[in-house]
This record gives structure tokens, sequence and C-alpha cells, in this order.
């Protein structure tokens, strides 16, 4: 992996090269730890020179692959489009670099922008003060070129500029994504602790499940985890049913490519050979998981089902466990959840024999009272929440005591 510092900047000639199409410089985010999936999911597609960061990866491709990494992209945020970077020390500097660029030039004053700001910087410490100064200066400038000042749009704006602001150095990029790529649309019914789609993403990724054996979610929740399986596996990509990317407003939108990319897309989806099973013992979650699996089109693969985990039995000799336990966050249950992972320790011994499985949790004390050793370890990120995803493979106890004589014989 080429990996490099932490952070990015734009060529200032990328302008032009995305003008003509043919290879220019793009930007993708993620959460923090997911970079190495993000990184072969570029791969993958086609993406060149990448140059991996902390939570970005810098690459060039044509028009056609960012159309193609916005619909297929499983662990993204966003894919951005650099157009333009300076350097800055105060806001009076910002203001001014902002304003040199022919914004006039990418939209005009009867259309929408937006602006997302990510500030990390010695100089600038309120993030929000040093946006308001970038919005200023784009619409002084259409001011300034005798035109009418355009609108600043939320959710739905035609133009979505993203600003990065890093100690003195500021990339402007356009968001070719528009609404960040983890909301595919399935998630009609928010649970109260949901994670989001990248995460469930990385986690089955992480995990190494291939779909010759059943996935099991005995915890669903709002079944992020069961849907993005069965999309992996399925090879559906997850933003096939998108209403709109941010692209689509652009001067230079080739509806007609983001056509042929479709078409491509669609024909490699695949028939999932095992069963994915959804649990939880949840009522209004068990609800929440059967309207995201309609929405998702998924139900044919996911088979949702109402148990609890310490009284369920395990639904095949052998297969894959992929969950996000409770994590309980709030103070004074450090005891009850020490109870839980021990409990959830015992089941998985007991009950699961033949299985792997793998949870996530920021209770990294909990997670201590599952008592079993585990093969791997992953540092991941729910929302701002510092957590780990802990794998093991859960032999059969005659298995362990055959496998600590055959070793104590050899002693
Ligand atoms: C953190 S949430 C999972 C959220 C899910 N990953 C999502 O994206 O929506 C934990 C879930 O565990 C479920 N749960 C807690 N104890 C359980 C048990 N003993 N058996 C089954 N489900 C349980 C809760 O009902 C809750 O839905």
């Amino acid at each position: 992996m080429n990996r490099k510092g932490n952070s990015t900047s734009s060529s200032k000639s990328n302008l032009e090269d995305f003008n003509n199409r043919e290879d220019f410089e793009m930007v993708t985010t993620c959460m923090q730890y997911v970079e190495p999936l993000l990184e072969k999911e570029l791969k993958d597609l086609g993406a060149r020179d990448i140059e991996v960061y902390t939570r970005a990866i810098k690459f060039r491709g044509d028009l056609k692959l960012m159309y193609k990494l916005n619909l297929c992209l499983r662990t993204a945020l966003k894919v951005l489009v650099p157009i333009y970077s300076f350097k800055v020390r105060n806001e009076d500097q910002l203001y001014k670099g902002a304003k040199q660029f022919a914004w006039e030039k990418l939209f005009n004053s009867t259309q929408t922008f937006s602006l997302d700001a990510a500030v990390n910087s010695q100089y600038f410490k309120h993030s929000q003060f040093a946006m308001l100064r970038v919005k200023d200066a784009i619409v002084d400038r259409f001011r300034e070129q005798g035109q009418s000042r355009p609108n600043v749009g939320r959710d739905r704006a035609d133009l979505r500029i993203h600003f990065h602001l890093r100690d003195d150095q500021v990339n402007i990029s356009l968001d070719s994504s528009g609404t960040p790529l983890f909301k595919r649309g399935y998630k009609r019914e928010q649970h109260k602790a949901p994670i989001n789609e990248c995460l469930a993403a990385a986690m089955v990724l992480k995990s190494g499940w291939k779909d010759d054996q059943t996935l099991l979610d005995p915890m669903c929740g709002s079944a992020t985890i069961a849907i993005e399986a069965a999309l992996i596996a399925a090879n559906i990509a997850p933003n096939l049913n998108r209403e709109r990317f941010g692209f689509e407003n652009w001067s230079n939108y080739d509806g007609a490519l983001l056509g042929q990319v479709l078409e491509e897309v669609r024909r490699q989806s695949q028939p999932i050979r095992s069963k994915i099973i959804a649990r939880d013992k949840d009522s209004r979650s068990l609800r929440q998981a059967r309207v995201n699996v309609n929405f998702s089109g998924m139900k044919k693969y996911i088979e949702v089902q109402e148990g609890d985990f310490f009284e369920s039995k395990k639904p095949d000799e052998n297969g894959m466990m992929i969950f996000n336990p409770p994590y309980g966050e709030r103070l004074g249950e450090e005891e009850q959840m020490k109870e839980f992972y021990t409990e959830i320790g015992n089941r998985l011994k007991h009950e699961y024999s033949g299985w792997k499985a793998c949870l996530i949790s920021s209770d990294i004390q909990a997670m201590k009272f599952i008592g079993l050793k585990p093969d791997e370890k992953h540092p991941l990120m729910n929302g701002k929440l510092d957590c780990q995803m802990r794998k093991y493979t859960l032999f059969d106890g005659k298995r362990v005591e055959i496998l600590e004589k055959r070793a104590k014989n050899k002693e």
C-alpha cells in the first residue's frame, strides 16, 4: 500500500484535466481504518496512481470511472474532484483566496450551492466561521461579476462544494456523490443505535465471509449488516437504486455514459449461494429490519427471525456470525455490560462450535469478558466511537481437549 501522511493536496490544473474527462484526479473519503478496504475496491474498479492518506485516497481516472465508483464503492463516503487549492493563515487570506477562483464558470447564479467543510488547522479555530468566509467569497465573486447572488441550498443543492482545510492548506473540491454514499436509501426505518452502511460493509469484508456458509447477525437491529452482506454476495452495487448523484447537476453530465455504466454494473449481479439470517429479540427492531430488507430488494436472500441470542439455537452446523451487540455507553452500565459480554462468550462456546464470530464494540473492557482468544482484532470507528472488531474461531469443546492432550503428549 502506498500510504502517505494525513493530508491531500490537489493539482492546480486538475480542473482542466477534469474538463477533458479522460484523466483527472479524484479523492474518495472514508472512515478511519477502512482505507485498505477502500484501496482494494478502487484497484478492483480500475483506479490508477493510488495514494492512501488517513480517511482519504487520491487517485486518477476518467469520467466513466467516477460514475462507476459512485454506484459501486461500498466503503467510501464521497467521491470528490479537487478543483482548486491555496495556502492561508488567516480569514482574510481565506476570503481572498476563495474569491479568486472563477466560480461563475462552474455554475450560474440561478443554481443553488452548498458547502461542507472539514477543518483541522491551528490558524482557524472555528470551522463554521471559516466556512462562512468561503460562502461569502463565492457569493461576492458573483456580485462583482455583475451577476445576482446564487442561493445556498441545503440537502438538494445543485452544486455541492467540499472545503478541506488542514493547517495552512485549502483544498476545494466538487462533491460528485451529493448525498453521502453510505446513505444507500434502503433505511426507511431508523434503529436507535444503528451502524452506518459503510461500517457494516467493512465488517463483512473484513470478516472474510464467503457465501458458501450461512451468515447470521444474531442482534440485527435494523438489519444493516445482513443487507450489506447480501449486496456483497450478490455483487450488487450498493447505490444502484439511488435517485440522484451530485454529478447529475454538473454541466459535463453525460446521461448516456451513466446509462452504459448502469447497464454494465447491473449485468454483474449473481445469485447468493447461502442463507443470511437476521435475528433480534426486540419486536420494534424486527419490524425495522423487515421494512429495510424489503426496501433493499434483498428479501429473497435474508430471513428475519425473532430470537433471543441466549436461547436460540445455531441455524447450521457451521457458519459466520457478524454482529454489533449493545455497547453500554452510559455511566453505571459497566457491571451490566461485563455480565452481558460474559454471557455472549458462554453462548458462543456452548452453542456455536464450528462457527466463526465477528463482533464490534467500543467497550473493550467488556469484550475481554467474552473469555475467548480472538484470532484477529481490527480497529474501526463507529461514528465518533473508537471500536474494535474481534474475530473468534469457535471450536468444539471436545476438539479443544483433544488438541490440548496432543500438545501435552508432544512435550
Ligand atoms: C446496537 S444494536 C444493533 C444495531 C444494528 N447493527 C443496526 O445497524 O441497526 C443491538 C441490538 O441487539 C439487540 N439485542 C440485545 N440483546 C439481545 C438478545 N439477547 N438477543 C437478541 N438480540 C438482542 C437489540 O434489540 C438491538 O437491536
